[in-house]
């Protein structure tokens, strides 16, 4: 699945005109544990940023680094990554390879001149809504730190 081109932008004026900048945060979340975190964030009322647009995948190790990279240079000011807990992936080693491919990734974005903080690989277990909640909004603050994709 690739993240469509024309991604919808979040506010970057406020009221009075004055410029702010507001991530758009492509996250993806394995079906079996990180998808329901974030369910269960949901439904359990924890608060996080409204930046994230998730996209659910089988299992992290199934999400090649190319759509990450995609999702960089077409609209994304970042991209989150949740699976299971190492030991826990229901594909045994999909998990693993997304850590392996975590490092393809930072060598990608810096052949893209994109900055390290854009991309962040997590671990959150199908009960843990707050650290999903919590990872979010880290991910959201870092992302705002390093300023808008330059390929907006
Ligand atoms: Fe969750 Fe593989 S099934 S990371």
């Amino acid at each position: 699945m690739t993240p469509n081109s024309a991604l919808p932008t979040l506010g970057t004026l406020d009221t009075l005109g004055t410029s702010h900048f507001e991530p758009l945060i492509i996250t993806y979340c394995c079906y079996w544990c990180s998808y329901t975190a974030a369910d269960l964030a949901g439904t359990s009322r924890t608060q996080y940023p409204p930046n994230t647009r998730m996209i659910r995948v089988q299992c992290s190790g199934m999400v090649h680094p190319n759509l990450v990279i995609d999702a960089l240079t077409n609209g994304a000011d970042g991209v989150l990554m949740c699976g299971c807990h190492e030991g826990d992936c229901h594909y045994r080693e999909g998990n693993l390879r997304a850590k392996a491919r975590a490092d393809a990734i930072a060598m990608m974005l810096e052949d893209f001149n994109l900055e390290p903080e854009r991309y962040r690989l997590e671990w959150v277990s199908a009960s843990e809504g707050p650290r999903f909640a919590q990872v979010a909004t880290e991910m959201v603050e870092q992302v705002k730190k390093v300023g808008p994709s330059p390929y907006k």
